[in-house]
């Protein structure tokens, strides 16, 4: 079988996890089960893994790969967010490690299909969950001009926010705007290109993705819940591509220290090394933190 999608920091995943041979783990971004597979190769045959995601034909995959240790593993399809519902419906009440490996995997981002990238031209949809209504589409068709400038500015960074909304809602007063390759155009239209080092589309794009799949609410929300669920000596790892994400985990993680709940593992977020990034660029901007409830 072909993996699009190369786990990232995985030994450090599995080191600072402390994955037992008997423990219960939750893979919330099961993916194509990089992380999944490496942890069921400990545990298995008496641990058990329940593995989350919301994307259900990712799912296929992960069944694929993770059928070899039958009866050690659950997968779901399901909104992280609802790690609490997923665990009542398993009868399971509390587990020894949770993994959020949030974002995007290879394997959504290479397919045109599902409108992920600007260098590929495709419908612009970007759901992670396609069961799921809103797409980027209809964000782009029919947001406000100051619902689309909040968007890019807040999620994406950008500092033509309000050049690229304007734009946009003049192109789509002509027709609307239906395909990525029209999007970046509109954008190209907007803004004076000399001033991108990065591809002027980058951080439109990752603020899209981030309203349509309510990304930064659902960790927060999932990072709580989660949390709830941990055994004492349980851990949690969230490993976060972007700033927005790693200040949400950074941010949870010192209210439950606060509170004398956790104590925090990794002082600083670990990053890939230099040998990691240069078998798989796609891992140079994750960040992964640690934290263990004490009580
Ligand atoms: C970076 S990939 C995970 C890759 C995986 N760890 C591996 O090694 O193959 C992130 C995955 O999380 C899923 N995902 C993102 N947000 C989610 C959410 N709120 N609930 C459930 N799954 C989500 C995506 O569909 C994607 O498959």
């Amino acid at each position: 079988m072909i993996f699009r999608h190369i786990p990232v920091l995985l030994k450090e995943v599995l080191d600072l996890v402390c994955i037992k041979r008997e423990g219960t783990y939750i893979d919330c971004t099961v993916g194509e089960g990089g992380h999944s597979e490496a942890i069921l190769d400990i545990i298995h045959p008496k641990g058990f893994l329940v593995g989350i995601d919301c994307d259900e034909s990712v799912l296929e995959t992960a069944k694929e790969r993770l059928g070899k240790f039958a009866g050690s593993f659950k997968l779901v399809h399901d909104n992280f967010f609802n790690i609490i519902d997923v665990c009542n419906r398993l009868d399971i009440k509390a587990v020894d490690g949770i993994i959020l490996d949030v974002g995007i995997s290879s394997y959504q981002i290479d397919d045109p299909e599902r409108g992920f990238s600007f260098n590929k031209d495709g419908p612009l949809d970007m759901r992670m969950d396609q069961s799921s209504d809103l797409t980027a589409q209809s964000l782009i068709n029919h947001a406000s001009y100051d619902e689309l400038t909040k968007i890019f500015f807040e999620y994406g960074e950008e500092r033509y926010s309000r050049k690229i909304a304007s734009k946009i809602v003049s192109e789509r007063n002509k027709r609307p705007i239906q395909t990525t390759f029209e999007l970046v155009s509109t954008i190209k239209k907007a803004i004076p290109l000399r001033r991108y080092r990065i591809h002027p589309a980058t951080r439109v794009f990752q603020a899209l993705r981030i309203a349509v799949n309510n990304e930064l609410r659902n960790l927060s929300d999932a990072i709580t819940d989660g949390f709830s669920l941990l055994k004492k000596e349980g851990r949690m790892v969230v490993i976060s591509f972007h700033s927005l994400e790693d200040r949400i985990a950074k941010n949870k993680f010192k209210g439950f220290k606060i509170r004398e709940q956790a104590k925090i593992i990794t002082k600083k977020p670990l990053t890939p090394t230099e040998e990691e990034i240069d078998k798989n660029i796609r891992s140079r901007s994750a960040k992964l933190r640690v934290i263990e409830k004490t009580q």
